[in-house]
Formats: structure tokens, C-alpha cells, sequence
């Protein structure tokens, strides 16, 4: 959470600094600041203020006087209420800094310096900026050093110092920094989006390495003073995706890519008619000798395991656990080096997913991430590492990510049932017939947007809403559900709809909006009686129901008919239409689609 970006090199730095801002908004966005540091005069800037960058950027008009090097933050607040002190950038005496984590013992530190009548914030930022500041007599790499050994947490600490102009200084712990130079100057921020479309390389900066941005050549150096040898990766993301293009919102313009990401993620995987995971290095061994799985992620993602879940259970009659990351460990489960452990992440930085993945491991499990941002702390963490090709996802409400994770699984799920020896070639050849179909069944109800829309505008005054289905369609709800309650701040519950009559069937009553998906063979006729038994309570329904079902007679509100495909297989024509009646809903009220309150995409701290 919270993006923090810095450049130094020839080109103005405050327009530079609250373009990439923007472009990192997605992290949080409760508060943003720059500092700016004059070469020539030698003389600190500071603008900061609660609410967006634009605001920042209204505050900055005035500022006539051009540098050249500078730090900049958009906040997601965790220590210390959303106001204009609260925002970074954070100074004391030579310090500027901005950070993005959590330092857990800011309040011991404060004692043990003796800080408190010196702290005008709130925040655990400033007690880092003050205990550097107190460190530092003009050697920066000291001052650094003296101080991480005091901090407890996460941090990606960017600092400038203000007798040492033109240099940009950071260091980190679990929060990510990248870095990038092209022939105007050297940058760092929270995430490849925001280094700039220039950048063909980035590199992520190592833990516990301190980095030094020069205006032409980024230097690392380990604690001890000696050099570090930076790794480069090649920015294979078209940065100039991560536009909005012709589309109002990032999430409308994510949700019309999901056909392309879904085949681009296909595409080095399917080899002559076969799986082939052999370009993510995964060996055959590790799917064959596990005995038990498990899933370890957040939100969306964790969504995508239940989905899998079911296809391991029907292809590979096999045990697998779905659990959030953040109960994972607490919950002492048993794990052993016969379990495959999974994690799955957009961001590849969750820190519950990347902490229950370390802790599974300790155990001596297998892992294999899945993962959408290369070269990320998850990525770096997993033993294998299968990365989707959903390409820049900015919405903090995830959704092409989400259904490339779902092909990614199911290819995985394919190759394990297959070197298990539990599906033959004939099998393979009917089970990708039908994965390869996706993007196309997908782009046929994106194609009926606005018979989604209209659905969309009879739900625009609920307050609560439900989703029910079975089985698969009630994996398929759950996400759902999170899409529409994040961003139209409706109050809605997915249910498994036989479920309802032992308790929350009390809750509907007349004109309650329910959306009910009806995709599953075996389950079709019970999830339709569960259907009649909320209409007999006065329910809405909007059905969604896979083409080809019989329908008996029956009222609805709205009938939306899916495209068929084998059972297990949709998923992906449901979740698009899901996905669209959660972002008309949302963009029909007015709101802030990308940017839903409370929110940020990139979750890091516990
Ligand atoms: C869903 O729309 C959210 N963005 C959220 O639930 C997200 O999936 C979760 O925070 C996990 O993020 P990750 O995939 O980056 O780990």
C-alpha cells in the first residue's frame, strides 16, 4: 500500500513525479506529497496535502522555481488519520523521506530517542525520518545503516538528504521498489507502471541494499559498503497499456482485454495440441509425488482457488484447502514436504500471501506461485513461479488478473492430472478444445454489454443485495459478489443457495435483488427450486443461465442468457457478465469505479 515514486536526472522533476503518481494512485489515495531538492540553490520543497494528486498537482501550479530531483507518495493511511501533516513527504532537519509499510515499533523508537516533542504527524514515517536524521553527519550510507538496524516491519524508505543535492537515497524490507534509467535521468517507484514508457529495463531493488540514484547511473551497495550488481529485467508490458485509452474507467477497459490476456497467457503453454509447462520450469516431479494441495492468497485471488478447487476434487481426486493467507498460519495447519502449496496474487507484494508462503515452506512444502507482476516478492519467494499475461491491472478491482489466474490453474490442473496419469491424450485434447474456447465465449457477453447495463440499472438503489448458486456457481458468486459490494457499495452476500433456508432466507423480502447463476448440470434443477423458494419470499432475480438449460415457467426481473461451454469451463463467460453488472452498477451511481473508498490494490501490510 501506498505508492511512493523519486527521479533525478536533466527534465523538470514535479510534473514527472505527479504523472507517476497517478499512474500508482491505485495504491492508495487518501493523501499525496513531493519534495523537491534545487541542485543550485540547495533549497528543499515541500508540497503535500489530503486527498488526490490532482489536488497536489492544483498546489504545485504556483511553484515557479524548476528542480530536477525529487520524491513523491500517494497514501494509503495506516498510522495516523488522513490530513495534510499526515501525508509524506516527512522532514527533520537534512531528512526528506518518504516510505511505504509499516515500521511496528515507532512507539519504542519514539522513546528510546526521545522524539515526541520533536513529531508533528502521527505516523511511524516521521519517527523513521527523525531517528535517520539523528544518524546522519553527512554520510548518508551511514546514517542508513545505523538506522534499519532499529526498524521492526516493512518499509521501502526513499530519502533524500538536503546537502546532498541530486542524489535520491533508498533502502527496503518486503516493500517493493523498482528502478529505471533512460537518457534523461534515473527513477524508482512502488511499481514498473509508474518508471515511465521510455524504461526498456527495470530492476527490483534488492532488500537490505542500499540504492543511490545518480541523475545518470543508478549505484546498489550492500551494508557493508560494498558494490552490489544490479540484475535488470526487460519490461515486456507495454507501459503505454497502462493508459485508459478510449474507455472512462480502468476497470471497463481491464474487463474488454480479458479475451487477449486470457490467450496470451495460453499461448507458450499449449504446445503441439499438449500442456507444456516446460517455459516456467515446473518439473513433472513436483505435480506428481504431492500428495495434498493448498491454496494460500487474498480477496480475488483466494476466489480463484475455489474455482481450482473443484477441478482438482472432479480431475485429480485429490484433497485441496483453499485459505485466506491471513489465517493460514494462525490456524497451525498441516503441511509437510508432500504438500504442493499454491499462492496466488495479482501484485505478487500481498503480505499475508507472501507470509503464509514462507511459513509453508518452513514446513518443507513445495510451492509454485502464480503471479502477475514480474519479478515480485512472491514471485521471488516460490520455489516455480507460472506468471499471467494479464499485463498492467490498475483498478484496485481486480478482474482480467483474476480470469488469467483461472487459466493459469486450469492449465496447471491439466498437466497434473495428466502426469498422474489421470487424463489421456484423447482427455487432453477435449479438456483444452474447451479451455482454448474462453476468450471467445467470454467476448461474446462482453459483445452483450448493455443488455448487462440495463440489468445494471434496476439495481442502482439497493442497499443489500444477494448472490446464490451451487457448487461451482457459488465459487463463481463469491467473486462475484466481492466485485459488486467494492464497487457499488451495495451490501451483498454470495450464498450457497440450498444453504439459505437454514438461517438467511429471514433477510429477503419483497423486491430484495437477487442474481442467481444456474451453469451446472447436476446442480440445475435444485438450484432452480432453491430460486423459486426467495421469489415465493418476494425476491428480484436476475438469472444468469448457461444456454441450452430449460427454463420452467417463472417471473424474473431479467433473464441473461450465457454462452455455453462445458460445466467446469464456466467460469469465464459468468464471471464477465458479473464483472460488468458490478462496474455499471457502480459507474451508474456516480462513483469512483477504479478507486472505491478504503481500498488499495497493492495489500501490504497485515
Ligand atoms: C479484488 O478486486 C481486490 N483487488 C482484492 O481482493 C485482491 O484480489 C486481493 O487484495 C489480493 O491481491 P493480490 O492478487 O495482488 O495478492
Amino acid at each position: 500500500m501506498c505508492g511512493i515514486v523519486g527521479y533525478t536526472g536533466k527534465e523538470s522533476v514535479t510534473d514527472q513525479l505527479l504523472n507517476s503518481l497517478e499512474l500508482l494512485e491505485y495504491r492508495g489515495y487518501d493523501s499525496a506529497g513531493i519534495a523537491t531538492l534545487n541542485g543550485e540553490t540547495g533549497k528543499a520543497k515541500l508540497r503535500k496535502c489530503a486527498g488526490r494528486v490532482k489536488d497536489l498537482r492544483k498546489l504545485c501550479k504556483k511553484d515557479k522555481k524548476v528542480s530536477t530531483c525529487g520524491i513523491g507518495h500517494t497514501r494509503w493511511a495506516t498510522h495516523g488519520g488522513v490530513s495534510d501533516t499526515n501525508a509524506h513527504p516527512h522532514r527533520n532537519g537534512d531528512v526528506l523521506l518518504v516510505h511505504n509499510g509499516i515500521v511496528e515499533n515507532y512507539e519504542e523508537l519514539k522513546d528510546h530517542f526521545m522524539l515526541h516533542k520533536e513529531l508533528k504527524s502521527q505516523t511511524d514515517t516521521e519517527v523513521v525520518a527523525a531517528v535517520l536524521n539523528r544518524f546522519y553527519h553527512g554520510n548518508p550510507h551511514e546514517a542508513i545503516r545505523e538506522t534499519v538496524k532499529y526498524l521492526r516491519g516493512t518499509f521501502a524508505l526513499v530519502i533524500m538528504f538536503s546537502d546532498q543535492p541530486d542524489v535520491i537515497y533508498a533502502i527496503r524490507n518486503v516493500s517493493p521498489i523498482v528502478a529505471a534509467y533512460n537518457e534523461n535521468g534515473t527513477m524508482l517507484a512502488s511499481d514498473v507502471v509508474a518508471l515511465g514508457s521510455s524504461a526498456k529495463k527495470y530492476m527490483v531493488v534488492p532488500e537490505y541494499v542500499i540504492m543511490e540514484l545518480h541523475k545518470t547511473e543508478i549505484k546498489l551497495f550492500h551494508l557493508d559498503g560494498k558494490p552490489c550488481e544490479a540484475e535488470y529485467i526487460d519490461i515486456d508490458w507495454d507501459t503505454t497499456r497502462s493508459g485508459k485509452g478510449s474507455y472512462p474507467f480502468y476497470m471497463e477497459k481491464e474487463i474488454m482485454e480479458q479475451p487477449d490476456a486470457l490467450k496470451a497467457t495460453m499461448e507458450s503453454r499449449i504446445v503441439d495440441g499438449k500442456i507444456d509447462l516446460s517455459a516456467d520450469g515446473v518439473p513433472d516431479e513436483v505435480l506428481k509425488d504431492c500428495e495434498r494441495i493448498c491454496v494460500v492468497a487474498c480477496g480475488t485471488a483466494m476466489h480463484a482457488g475455489l474455482v481450482a478447487q473443484s477441478l482438482v476434487q472432479s480431475k485429480l481426486k485429490m484433497h485441496m484447502s483453499v485459505e485466506y493467507a491471513s489465517e493460514f498460519m494462525y490456524a497451525d495447519p498441516v503441511i509437510d514436504d508432500k504438500t504442493l502449496v499454491l499462492a496466488i496474487s495479482q501484485s505478487g507484494e500481498t503480505i499475508d500471501t507472501l507470509e503464509a508462503l514462507k511459513y509453508a515452506r518452513k514446513q518443507g512444502a513445495k510451492s509454485i506461485a502464480v503471479i502477475n507482476v514480474k519479478g515480485s516478492s512472491i514471485a521471488r519467494e516460490s520455489d516455480y513461479v507460472m506468471y499471467t499475461a494479464a499485463g498492467p491491472e490498475i483498478a484496485v478491482a481486480s478482474t482480467k488478473a483474476y480470469t488469467t489466474q483461472l487459466i493459469t490453474l486450469f492449465l496447471l490442473i491439466g498437466r497434473m492430472a495428466k502426469v498422474r496419469g489421470l487424463l489421456d491424450e484423447a482427455a487432453e485434447k477435449g479438456y483444452l478444445e474447451n479451455l482454448v474456447q474462453a476468450p471467445d465465449k467470454m467476448q461474446e457477453v462482453l459483445d452483450q454489454r448493455q443488455d448487462i447495463h440495463k440489468i445494471a440499472r434496476q439495481m442502482l438503489d439497493a442497499k443489500d443485495a444477494f448472490m446464490i448458486g451451487r457448487g461451482l456457481d457459488y465459487s463463481i458468486l463469491l467473486e462475484g459478489a466481492l466485485k459488486l459490494k467494492e464497487v457499488s457499495y451495495i451490501h451483498t452476500e454470495a450464498y450457497a443457495s440450498g444453504e439459505l433456508k437454514h438461517g438467511t432466507i429471514a433477510l429477503i423480502t419483497e423486491n430484495t435483488p437477487v442474481v442467481a447463476t444456474v451453469t451446472q448440470t447436476k446442480l440445475k434443477d435444485k438450484e432452480l427450486s432453491n430460486i423459486r423458494e426467495v421469489q415465493s419470499r418476494g425476491a428480484s432475480v436476475v438469472l444468469m443461465v448457461k444456454d441450452g438449460f430449460e427454463l420452467a415457467d417463472a417471473e424474473y426481473a431479467d433473464v441473461f442468457t450465457l454462452p455455453a461451454m462445458a460445466d467446469e469451463f464456466m467460469v469465464f463467460p459468468a464471471s464477465a457478465a458479473l464483472q460488468l453488472l458490478a462496474y455499471y452498477v457502480s459507474m451508474d451511481k456516480g462513483l469512483d469505479v477504479d478507486k472505491p473508498r478504503n481500498l488499495a490494490k497493492v495489500v501490504t501490510v497485515e
